[in-house]
């Protein structure tokens, strides 16, 4: 059976601490009032010195293991989704470990804000071959271990989290994912990046090596800005007409949580009403690869998502990346 995948169970995780507006204000100038208005952040969940990547994302992933109700060793693939791991070489296997998912491959992919999309779709490519048959696809960050806690253009804008979705192969005609479009465009990307640190040492004579290690995220948020606000709706828009679904017919907008003037603009785009748009920015401000399934998992456990629902999500951030993509939330098989 294949030629589907279905969606069948999610979860999430976050820090325990919170940073408030109020105290970051006192770290800053900056003012809830400022940050609420421009943003609609009003706190967000910080990473304490026990909490890694692998732990974050195996206690989401975990969730979702459980809401499947699977056995760990039935699980085929796990992608890590997050531009932040614990080890560069990867932290995907840690978590397949922490799991006991014995027989799955596990592997990291990096897309900034996008990563929990392209992890997505590139998940669903080893369902739909046949080649396997469950995957856990998890996007998590700590960006606030790479943010400049001095720059209150960029500060008051990410916190920490993670948020897993269980994938099943399924026939063609149950299929979950009825559509994507995921784009580049490296040309654009200087206006947000976490780059390595420029620092050469000599090792010995005419033999000069880089030392490794990044400088906290550069943003032009203006430029960023912009960019969602045009390519989002655009996107969404072609992934719309291919498959001659029309806005009305949605019952979800998830998009990448960044900012709720962006939320609202592609919403006004298509006339979506604001209570079909997810939103918890307000208490996590933007988790990069987790907003999407942190949201999800959130709107799944309160009961708002149900199975058969319609969502349109897109992702967007650094790179630049950006990406769409239209699922039906299938829950428990
Ligand atoms: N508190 C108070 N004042 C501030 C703050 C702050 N935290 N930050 C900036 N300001 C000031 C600026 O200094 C400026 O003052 P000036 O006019 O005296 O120079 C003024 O507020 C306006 O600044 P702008 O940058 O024009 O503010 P803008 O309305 O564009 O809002 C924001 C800034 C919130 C960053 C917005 O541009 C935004 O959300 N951009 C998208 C950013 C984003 O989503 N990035 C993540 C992408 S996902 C990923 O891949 C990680």
């Amino acid at each position: 059976m294949h030629g589907g995948i279905a969606l069948v169970a999610s979860g999430s995780a976050t820090p325990s601490q919170r940073l408030t507006n109020h105290q970051l204000g006192l770290r800053v100038e900056t003012s809830d009032e400022w940050i609420r208005g421009r943003t609609g952040i009003g706190e967000r969940r910080v990473s304490g010195p026990e909490e890694c990547l692998s732990v974050l994302s195996s206690r989401a992933a975990f969730s979702a293991i459980q809401m499947a109700g699977w056995d760990p060793s039935s699980i085929d693939l796990i992608v890590l989704a997050t531009s932040t791991p614990d080890d560069l070489f990867g932290s995907a296997p840690k978590l397949q470990a922490n799991l006991g998912a014995l027989n799955a491959v596990a592997f990291d992919l990096t897309a900034a804000c996008s990563g929990f999309l392209f992890a997505l779709v590139t998940a669903a490519q080893y369902l739909r071959s046949g080649a396997m048959q469950r995957a856990l696809v998890i996007g998590a960050d700590q960006l606030t271990s790479w943010v400049d806690w001095d720059d209150r253009r960029s500060c008051v804008l990410f916190g920490d989290g993670a948020g897993a979705v269980a994938l099943q192969a399924t026939d063609v005609n149950d299929d979950g994912l009825i559509g994507f479009k995921l784009r580049s465009d490296g040309s654009r990307g200087d206006c947000l990046n976490l780059h390595k640190v420029k620092e050469s040492l000599s090792l010995a004579d005419g033999v000069i090596h880089q030392r490794g290690g990044f400088s906290p995220i550069q943003m032009n948020g203006q430029e960023v800005y912009k960019f969602a606000v045009r390519e989002v709706p655009s996107i969404l828009n072609e992934l719309l007409s291919q498959n001659r679904i029309s806005p009305d017919s949605l019952d979800w907008l998830l998009l990448h949580q960044a900012n709720q003037r962006i939320l609202d603009a592609v919403a006004d785009r298509f006339s979506i009403p604001t209570e079909k748009v997810l939103s918890n920015l307000s208490q996590y401000g933007n988790t990069s690869a987790a907003t999407i399934p942190l949201m999800l998992d959130e709107a799944v456990r309160d009961g708002r998502v149900k199975t058969g629902d319609l969502i349109a999500s897109s992702g967007f951030g650094a790179g630049l990346s950006w990406g769409a993509a239209l699922v039906r939330w299938q829950g428990s098989l």
